[in-house]
């Protein structure tokens, strides 16, 4: 074994792969849509979602120790610079992570598995905060 090869299975493989992390982003930006609970989140985004669809589906894939689609064809994610045209606060960051629980909850993704997603998301999305309040 390489010395760099971590031991276990990564977050990407636990999941279940690529057809799983689609699955959730699909739900993700669906719930989006859908949902006026998240209206304000919404408003930040085109008013398409398939590129949104695309690149967070590439992002991810990368972020859980799979594929690096994302960096293959933007390079670094800059992710806090990428974000910095939109107005960030509390609201935005947990109708994001409210969004993103009950996908991963709708995709059937295992409750302990998501429960240690979450904290993980709960991070990136504090970093992307760019607004008080
Ligand atoms: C904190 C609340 C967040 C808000 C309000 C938000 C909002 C947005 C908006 C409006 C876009 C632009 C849509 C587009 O380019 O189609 C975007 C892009 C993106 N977001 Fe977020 N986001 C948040 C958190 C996150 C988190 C936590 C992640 C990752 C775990 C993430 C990953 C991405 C990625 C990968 C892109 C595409 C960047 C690019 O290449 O331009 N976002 N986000």
């Amino acid at each position: 074994m390489d010395d760099d090869t971590p031991p276990g299975p990564t977050p990407f493989e636990s999941l279940g792969g690529e057809p799983v992390v689609l699955a959730l982003v699909q739900r993700f930006y669906d719930l989006m849509d859908l949902e006026p609970s998240f209206r304000q989140l919404r408003a930040l985004h085109p008013a398409h979602l398939e590129g949104s669809r695309d690149k967070l589906f590439w992002f991810l894939c990368g972020w859980l120790g799979g594929p690096q689609h994302y960096v293959e064809r933007f390079g670094h994610p800059r992710l806090r610079a990428r974000h910095l045209p939109y107005s960030i606060g509390i609201a935005e960051r947990d109708q994001w992570l409210a969004c993103m629980q009950q996908a991963m909850r709708e995709t059937g993704i295992d409750p302990a598995f998501a429960e240690r997603l979450a904290g993980s998301f709960f991070n990136t999305a504090d970093w992307m905060r760019n607004r008080g309040g």
